[in-house]
This record gives C-alpha cells, sequence and structure tokens, in this order.
C-alpha cells in the first residue's frame, strides 16, 4: 500500500518586529531589507522555505516594513511562487503569525520561518519533515556555545525532548531552538488559547511546550552539516555576511538567491528564469544566474 500524501504544507515569512538591537540602523530601514553581504536578509529565509518545497508563502510584517517587502518581492508569479502579505499591527509574538495566517493555513499544515534567520547545508531534514504525514509540530534544534538568548529544549536520555525554556538563565542544556517550525492545521487554535507573556507576546515556545505536553511534539537535532544564524544583533550581522561570503567566493556558488530556488525546486521554467535573469540590471548577482543559466542549458543539450 501506498503512503498516505503528506498535507499540502504553506510557508509564513514572519518579518516585522522592532528590530531595536540593530538601532540605529533599523531608525527608517526595517531589519530584513538590510544587507547580509550582498542580498536582503529576507532573501535567504524565502530560500529556504522554497528549497523545502513550499511555493505559497505569507509574508507578514509591520505596517512601516510591509511595503518595502512587498516592494523588493512582489508577488512572486515571475517566479512561479504566490507570495501573499499581512500586516502585523504591532510585535505581539511569532506565535501570533499563525493567529494572522489562520485562513491561509487552512485544513493543511505550515512552516513557520523567521525572516531574521539563516539556514545553510543540506535542506534534506526540513524535505523529510515536510514529507512526513505528521499533523503534530516539528522543530529543529541547534547546539550553541550560548543559549540564553533562545528558546532551550532539554533532552532526556533516549533522546526524547523533555522540557522547553525560553531565553532561560540557566539553560538546562545548549540545544536551542531554531526559527522555523512546522505545524498540523490546528496550530491557528492552539496559538489563540495562549496567554500573553509577561513581555505581551504570544510566546512560540508556549505554544511548541503545548504540543510537548500533549504528546505531539517532534524535535529534530541538527547536525555540524547545518549552519544556523540568526542575525538580529550587529555582531551577528557580520558574522553571518562573512559567512556567505566565505562560501560564495569559495565556491563561487551564491546562497540565498529565491530566483535560483524557485527554478531548483521546479516552481518556474527555464525560459521563465532566463527571463527574470534578462531583467535584471547588470551585477555580480545577475552575471551568476547567468552562469547557472548556461550551465543547465549546456547539462540539457549534453542528455539530448
Ligand atoms: P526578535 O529578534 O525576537 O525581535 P525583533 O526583530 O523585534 O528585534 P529586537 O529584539 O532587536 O527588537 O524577532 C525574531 C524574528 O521574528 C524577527 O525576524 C522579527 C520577527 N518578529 C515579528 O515579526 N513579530 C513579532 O511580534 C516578534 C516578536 C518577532
Amino acid at each position: 500500500m501506498m503512503a498516505p500524501d503528506p498535507p499540502k504544507t504553506r510557508g509564513i515569512l514572519l518579518a516585522g518586529g522592532r528590530g531595536t538591537r540593530l538601532y540605529p540602523m533599523t531608525t527608517v530601514v526595517g531589519k530584513h531589507v538590510q544587507p547580509i553581504y550582498d542580498k536582503p536578509m529576507i532573501y535567504y529565509s524565502l530560500t529556504t522555505l522554497l528549497l523545502a518545497g513550499v511555493r505559497e508563502v505569507l509574508i507578514i510584517s509591520s505596517p512601516e516594513d510591509l511595503p518595502h517587502i512587498r516592494g523588493l518581492l512582489g508577488d512572486g508569479e515571475a517566479w512561479g511562487v504566490e507570495l501573499s502579505y499581512a500586516q502585523q499591527d504591532a510585535p505581539r509574538g511569532i506565535a501570533e503569525a499563525l493567529v494572522i495566517g489562520e485562513s491561509f493555513i487552512g485544513d493543511g499544515r505550515v512552516l513557520l520561518m523567521l525572516g531574521d534567520n539563516i539556514i545553510y547545508g543540506g535542506l534534506d531534514f526540513l524535505r523529510r519533515a515536510v514529507a512526513e504525514p505528521t499533523d503534530g509540530a516539528t522543530i529543529f534544534a541547534y547546539q550553541v556555545k550560548d543559549p540564553t538568548a533562545y528558546g532551550v529544549v532539554e533532552f532526556d536520555e533516549a533522546g526524547r525532548a523533555i522540557s522547553l525554556e525560553e531565553k532561560p538563565a540557566q539553560p538546562r542544556s545548549t540545544w536551542a531552538v531554531v526559527g522555523i517550525y512546522l505545524y498540523g492545521p490546528d496550530c491557528a487554535r492552539r496559538a489563540k488559547a495562549l496567554a500573553p507573556s509577561g513581555r505581551g507576546e504570544l510566546e512560540i515556545t508556549d505554544l511548541n511546550r503545548t504540543y510537548l505536553d500533549d504528546g505531539r511534539l517532534n524535535v529534530r537535532r541538527l547536525g555540524r552539516g547545518v549552519a544556523w544564524f540568526d542575525t538580529g544583533t550587529p555582531e551577528n550581522l557580520l558574522e553571518a555576511s562573512n559567512f556567505v561570503r566565505a562560501i560564495e567566493t569559495r565556491q563561487g556558488l551564491v546562497i540565498g538567491s529565491p530566483e535560483e530556488a524557485a527554478y531548483h525546486a521546479g516552481f518556474c521554467s527555464l525560459e521563465q528564469f532566463e527571463a527574470n535573469v534578462a531583467a535584471m540590471p547588470r551585477s555580480a548577482y545577475r552575471d551568476y544566474l547567468e552562469r547557472v543559466l548556461s550551465d543547465r542549458k549546456a547539462a540539457l543539450r549534453a542528455r539530448h
């Protein structure tokens, strides 16, 4: 018997917030359109969602930043993807994204990603999670030196998650929760039932704890082959930029191109990809995508 198809997974990219830790850079320009080396920050997270196989993405941001992000990314049609937009009136927490996105999620699942996170390396762990027909929650844990700024997950000897704490002063482990989460259709209902935390937010850690309490939380530990950054402080911003530059310079491959990812994921044709590249101004970014195109065409010619 064939395994049932997993339910449809849509994406939510959360890109609001205040960005206070990047002050004064965020006084007039929001965090998510600021550069990580050679691209706006939000390109990286959007690319990750596309590479995970998600074609419909709802982008949620603040009233100030939403017009800039929409101006940057548009409706996605040329990339063969569907980008839509919704406003978060005030930064009332990451879990509020699921409440705002309730009708978008519908009866499918959602891959929620934070716009200031960068994940690089083999993304099979994500594609595998999306392919599994679970309707609980799947989250990812990553070992960090200082977990105090994150949600922290503790495991028992058998490797089962046993506790989740938000920004603990005394962390019970070095496993931080990464800013990408997969939820089943009841996530919006659960998020609505949360009480705001002391800082007035619907906390994603509280939401994840409801799944843990119900025995419906899968926590996947990511290994050394994956690089994860969050880019909330000037220090993080520079570290991520240096990382991207090092990989790109060494390999000649560009990280975080949604145009390339959309083509790679099969969302747009070679002709459409070519037209998208032809419409770009002359730049190192365009030069790179032209190389991708000519390599691809050569490979197709060799096959025929
Ligand atoms: P944070 O880094 O926790 O918050 P922030 O972006 O407002 O920055 P700062 O702490 O410097 O003021 O947010 C993590 C990500 O989630 C980031 O991409 C912004 C987004 N976010 C929202 O869009 N809405 C929210 O209500 C919150 C809390 C975060």
